[in-house]
């Protein structure tokens, strides 16, 4: 299927920071103030679930989930069951506790690393580019993992290599920058949000020696780290 532009997102009008300023007074300031750059706008954690959620209890990874603000959003808007993994502890300890006073029961909150998860126990993905702080000097969350152009090799290519592995049909959904960590095997079936956000389902099976040859075109500059565009 080729690639389409939908036609059904908000307007500017809607498109407003204000339903984000309401909900990300669920948070302490300091996580609260990081959330324009580095947490998914309400709109479009609600067009990602929509794309991602194909049938109830399907069971959604958010890799990267920060303070759960797209797991909480998408879990309050679906039948879909919502997983985030946040390697830093104060942003998983946010999500457990907006999971409580919203009383959204449909969310896990793991703290960990994502090597360290079973791709396998889940039916879809969703990123918001988890992995390019590790090659840009500005907009970093803080100083409290390591960080390094290694470590966004490592962790790009190991969730490439996973999502390869996933069934044909699985879906992925990602949010800014370039989708180094999508493989080949997975096509672009629709953008949305200008083309900040895309769908991309898994059509054919991975090629690991064709992934191996891959340029990551994030070391040659991104957007990524911006605010989601005014349409
Ligand atoms: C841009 S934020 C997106 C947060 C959330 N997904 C959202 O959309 O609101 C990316 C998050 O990924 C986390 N992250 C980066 N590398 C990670 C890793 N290897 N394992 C787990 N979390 C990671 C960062 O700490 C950060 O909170």
């Amino acid at each position: 299927m080729g690639l389409t532009n939908s036609e059904d997102e908000p307007d500017e009008k809607s498109f407003t920071s204000v339903e984000d300023e309401k909900f990300d007074l669920i948070y302490p300031a300091k996580i609260r103030k990081l959330s324009s750059i580095f947490w998914t706008p309400v709109a479009v954690a609600a067009k990602a679930a929509e794309l991602l959620v194909t049938a109830p209890d399907t069971g959604v990874l958010d890799i990267g989930c920060g303070p759960g603000k797209f797991c909480l959003l998408a879990a309050s808007l679906t039948d879909g069951r919502f997983t985030g993994v946040e390697q830093r502890s104060d942003l998983i300890a946010a999500a457990k506790q907006a999971a409580i006073e919203l009383e959204i029961a449909e969310v896990e909150f793991i703290h960990g690393n994502v090597l360290e998860i079973d791709f396998a126990a889940y039916d879809a993905f969703y990123l918001f580019n988890p992995f390019e702080e590790n090659i840009f000097q500005g907009n970093k969350i803080d100083r409290a993992v390591p960080l390094s152009p290694g470590l966004f090799k490592k962790y790009t290519s190991h969730v490439s290599a996973q999502l390869g592995a996933r069934a044909i049909d699985t879906r992925v959904v990602s949010y800014m920058g370039y989708a180094d960590d999508i493989p080949s095997c997975y096509t672009c079936e629709s953008t949305h949000f200008g083309d900040d956000l895309k769908l991309w389902i898994k059509e054919r099976e991975y090629d690991a020696e064709l992934e191996s040859l891959k340029v990551l075109r994030s070391y040659h500059g991104s957007r990524g780290w911006s605010p989601p565009r005014k349409r």
